[in-house]
């Protein structure tokens, strides 16, 4: 099954994301990570890159487009994939459909993490992140057994340079102009799915099971 989970900053995309890949076994493509990942690593891509995520813009989409064509040809995408935060743009759409068709494949779900603005604030200053492992934690609804310390690796946890509050308004603004316009997109299509994302993790992950049975 093919899934795309969209969905504004901190509507908790990724904490889903890992949870139904662990139960499907189908890898979650999360282009932030993939970003982060190339910025570690100090890579042209990633310097590039980090210049827009710093401000909370959005990356070109040639960038993105090309990362995610690549990606989802590797042999543990055969069974299906889960998009988190890609596509973001109506190019990026666009370009995916493209993608797709040509390998006979199509988008079976597009989940919409439906969230007011107002609760993902809070969501998003509270995040902590293993830069190692990617595990996520929130310093209210989701601490680590010993604070500042990841469960998974024992790595020392951060916060992300983008989760500080002025640069998470740009991204919410970001979200409503460039990202948004989606949910009209695959609602035509006859793709969209919307989930109410202001329940508990478990809440969510309910509603979750429930379309995907
Ligand atoms: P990316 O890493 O994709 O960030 P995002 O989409 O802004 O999403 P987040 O990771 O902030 O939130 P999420 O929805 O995954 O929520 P999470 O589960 O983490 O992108 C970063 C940047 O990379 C972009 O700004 C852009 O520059 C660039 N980029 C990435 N993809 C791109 C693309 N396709 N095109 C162009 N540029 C791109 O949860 C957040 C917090 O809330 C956590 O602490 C969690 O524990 C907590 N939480 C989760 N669920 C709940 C709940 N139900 N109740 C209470 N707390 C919860």
């Amino acid at each position: 099954m093919i899934l795309i989970f969209l969905g504004p900053p901190g509507s908790g995309k990724g904490t889903q994301a890992k949870r139904v890949s662990k139960a499907k076994m189908w890898p979650q493509l999360s282009t932030g990570d993939m970003l982060r990942s190339a910025i570690a690593a100090g890579t042209k891509l990633g310097l590039e890159a980090k210049s827009y995520m710093d401000k909370g813009s959005l990356v070109p989409d040639t960038v993105v487009i090309g990362m995610i064509s690549e990606r989802t040809q590797e042999f543990d995408c055969k069974g299906g994939f889960i998009l988190d935060g890609f596509p973001r743009t109506i190019p990026q759409a666009e370009a995916l459909d493209k993608v797709l068709t040509s390998r006979s494949k199509k988008i079976d779900k597009v989940i919409s993490f439906e969230i007011a603005d107002t609760e993902l604030v809070g969501r998003a200053t509270g995040r902590r992140t293993c830069p190692k492992c990617n595990s996520m934690y929130h310093i209210v609804s989701a601490k680590p057994r010993t604070e500042g310390v990841c469960d998974r690796c024992g790595s020392k946890l951060i916060q992300r340079d983008d989760d500080k509050t002025e640069v998470i308004s740009n991204r919410l603004k970001v979200y409503h102009e460039q990202t948004s316009p989606l949910v009209e997109y695959y609602t035509k299509a006859g793709k969209l799915s919307p989930i109410a994302a202001d329940k508990s993790p478990d809440e969510v992950y309910q509603q979750l099971t429930n379309l995907l049975k």
